[in-house]
């Protein structure tokens, strides 16, 4: 079936949006679960596919998951005695999956579970997560496509320096080292916020976690864990597409549940461009929102995505999209993934004037885009596609809306109840 959005370009964007939990970290806090045995919660999960898919990692590990996809509710019965194998068929389609490697190990002392693989934006490794386990105790092979890993004599805290502060393998080194004997120091940990409320909701299972939100984090392991209801943190990526939908169409937008200290780089950057943000906003719901307003043309910025709380890489093609019809020349430079820029072509069919060299990407603006069709190839990239499509003049067809939608719950409802002509057109 070929999915797109059909968006005709020239429309203010403004009203109010409200942002739902984060993807990665919703998932995340699936797999955490099975951790303890019983009955877990997780509130604000978004409404999302690929929640279905973790469901479906979890059930055939031998847990009972009911979702309620309106409510933004997963509830996850996690038995005394778990599977341990991660079947390809669904690996494949989450990367999120490999965050199932270290609760297993801690949980039942191996894992089976296929390589993910590289995907469109690059090539993805999974050998930081795997030295972070295998210093925790954990043997590993590989056969067939699939990791084996057991921990015949159980996990045993370490000491763990990781040359990247990789999210992955942060979450990975954390879910194995609560459950491990003694300490464990993880150096140069990731510290996006969704690593914060996996942290969270660790401690309030009963972990001890010291450092939360720190690159410097001190675990202390213990006996077992007991299962709690979570609130998923808001997605502050969501949270900054909208900021980005707001400036690209010279909008006003209301951003429920933001938390602007999680997007602080990002405001920033937008306030360079010429936005006006409100950190503190109330909305016509008399809800705290984040307020985004821009009149007239944005000013080129440079950007460098870098790890949390650096600018993250998952908004780049928002402000490749920004740049490309922002007044001057902006330089975007790509550190986390090789192939992210290839959505750059895509844009380019829109006109949008973009020389890529390396993991750098110089966008000289131009006047004006004009519609014309393009291709997502990620869930990031369909997004600053819609967004430039937001701006084109006549008709801009996204394919391969799918990416998108497991990313952003309703795009085109909240883009439409903001404004935008943006129709969906599957068949
Ligand atoms: N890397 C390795 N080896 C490893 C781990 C990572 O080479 O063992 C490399 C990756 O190939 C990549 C870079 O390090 O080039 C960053 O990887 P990291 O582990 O930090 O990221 P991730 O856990 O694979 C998560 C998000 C991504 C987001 C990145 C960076 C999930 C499911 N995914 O990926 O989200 O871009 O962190 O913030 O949490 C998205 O939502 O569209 C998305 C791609």
């Amino acid at each position: 079936m070929v999915q797109a959005f059909k968006v005709r370009g020239g429309h203010r964007l403004q009203g109010v949006v409200t942002v739902s939990g984060a993807k990665n970290s919703a998932l995340k806090l699936m797999a955490v679960s099975l951790l303890a045995v019983g009955e877990t919660t997780i509130t604000h999960a978004p409404d999302i596919d690929d929640l279905d898919v973790m469901s479906e990692l979890l059930v055939r590990l031998g847990c009972s998951v009911a979702r309620d996809r309106n409510l933004g509710l997963v509830r996850i019965d996690v038995p005394q005695s778990l599977d341990h194998r991660a079947e390809y068929d669904l690996v494949r389609q989450i990367r999120a999956s490999t965050a199932l490697m270290g609760p297993l190990i801690a949980r039942t002392g191996a894992v089976d579970i296929a390589l993910p693989g590289g995907d469109a934006i690059g090539s993805r490794g999974v050998d930081m997560h795997m030295d972070a386990l295998e210093a925790l105790g954990a043997s590993f092979t590989t056969e067939h496509g699939y990791l084996h890993a057991t921990a015949a004599n159980g996990l045993q805290g370490a000491d763990i320096v990781f040359d990247f502060p990789s999210v992955g393998a942060t979450e990975n080194a954390v879910l194995a080292a609560v459950l491990a004997k003694g300490r464990t120091t993880i150096t140069n940990a990731a510290r996006e916020p969704e690593i914060a409320d996996i942290c969270e909701m660790l401690v309030a299972m009963g972990a001890h976690i010291d450092g939360i939100g720190t690159s410097s984090l001190t675990i202390d392991g213990v006996e077992q864990l007991s299962p709690v209801v979570h609130a998923t943190v808001p997605d502050r990526i969501v949270a900054g597409t909208w900021a980005a939908a707001a400036v690209i169409t010279a909008g006003d937008i209301f951003i429920e549940n933001a938390r602007s200290e999680h997007m602080a780089l990002v405001l920033n950057k937008l306030e360079a461009m010429g936005a006006v943000v409100d950190r503190d906003a109330v909305s016509p719901n008399s809800a705290p929102a984040v307020r985004v307003r821009m009149d007239g043309r944005p000013s080129a910025v440079d950007v460098v995505t870098l790890p949390y709380p650096g600018f993250p890489t998952d908004l780049q093609p928002m402000m490749i999209a920004l740049n490309a019809i922002a007044s001057g020349a902006g330089m975007v430079t790509e550190n986390l993934y090789e192939s992210r820029f290839r959505f750059v072509h895509e844009l380019a069919r829109l006109g949008a004037d973009v020389r890529t060299d390396g993991h750098h990407a110089l966008v000289r603006g131009v006047e004006s885009l004009s519609g014309a069709p393009v291709e997502a190839t990620d869930i990031r990239a369909g997004a600053g596609l819609v967004l430039a499509g937001l701006v084109a003049e006549g008709e801009t067809t996204v394919f391969g809306a799918h990416h998108v939608d497991r990313g952003y719950a309703d795009f085109a409802e909240n883009l439409r109840r903001l404004g935008a002509d943006v129709q969906r057109a599957d068949g």
